[in-house]
């Protein structure tokens, strides 16, 4: 009988080699501790193939999975996914009702692989605007792994940076008013305690897929110093391959933070 790898179709096992050979390249004390993903391109991918949307989407759900394993098995300790922004809702209900249902049935199909991989699902995002049945799933998600101390999975659903930041000065003069804190108090951290991000590092890396080069309302505060990095692959084509090339080039970078090395 011909050895699994042999039987692996000739291009399926020179990309497993290829991903093998990628991973050992890669330095272990130079890893990205925080990558960030705009998963874009669902919608593109599927016409090119003359179906909906949605089954872009869907095709779509396979890569944040495979990703997600990808980042796990390399010891990312943070990956973030932008999954819905505020201006999303400006979709076809259609779509937006798909979108909605990606988290309850994720919920049904992932909750016991990444309560094993002790993986701690976190949103960003005012999940109290979305549908019932959503907001569920993601409380469960949030509930569930919350004593998780692996990787921890950001998903940012009805999530919009510039709505974030107003929501932190807001909250920030209410809490000057009431006297809890002074105007000279204010400084980068407390701002940085004021955001859905407040117990995580910024993002080292920002990947963007399907050629567009724009940040999108993501994170805005916390990319300053990130590394930026666009790829032309359409999010569902987009795999581990890709993601341990975008690490490579990561590490390839010199990050001075404004200063001279
Ligand atoms: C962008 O492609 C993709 C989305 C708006 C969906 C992103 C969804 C996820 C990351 C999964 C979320 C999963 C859970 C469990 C919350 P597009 O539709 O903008 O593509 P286009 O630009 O080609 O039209």
């Amino acid at each position: 009988m011909m050895p699994f790898f042999k039987s692996i179709k000739k291009n399926k096992q020179d990309q497993a080699i290829a991903a093998a050979d990628r991973i050992t390249r890669l330095q272990a004390s130079n890893l990205p501790k925080h990558i960030a993903i705009i998963t874009d391109g669902n919608g593109r991918w599927a016409k090119k193939r003359g179906l909906p949307r949605t089954a872009g989407h869907a095709a779509g759900m396979k890569k944040v999975r495979e990703i997600i394993r990808a980042a796990d098995e390399l010891g990312i300790q943070v990956l973030t996914y932008y999954s819905f922004s505020t201006e999303n809702w400006k979709r076809p209900q259609d779509e937006v009702d798909y979108l909605m249902k990606l988290p309850i049935e994720f919920l049904k199909t992932d909750l016991n692989e990444l309560i094993k991989r002790n993986v701690k699902v976190q949103m960003l995002g005012e999940k109290s605007k979305t549908p019932s049945e959503t907001q569920k799933a993601l409380e469960e998600f949030e509930e569930k792994t919350k004593h998780n101390s692996g990787l921890i999975l950001n998903f940012a659903i009805n999530y919009g940076s510039r709505s974030e930041m107003i929501s932190a000065m807001k909250q920030m003069i209410n809490d000057v008013q009431q006297g809890h804190i002074k105007p000279d108090d204010v400084t980068e951290d407390l701002m940085d305690s004021y955001l859905f991000t407040k117990d995580i590092p910024d993002p080292d890396l920002v990947i963007r897929t399907s050629g567009e080069i724009r940040i999108s309302n993501f994170l805005l505060w916390q990319i300053a110093y990130s590394e930026l990095c666009f790829t032309d692959t359409l999010w569902p084509d987009f795999d581990a391959e890709a993601f341990f090339q975008a690490i490579e080039d990561f590490q390839h970078r010199t990050r001075r933070y404004g200063a001279v090395k």
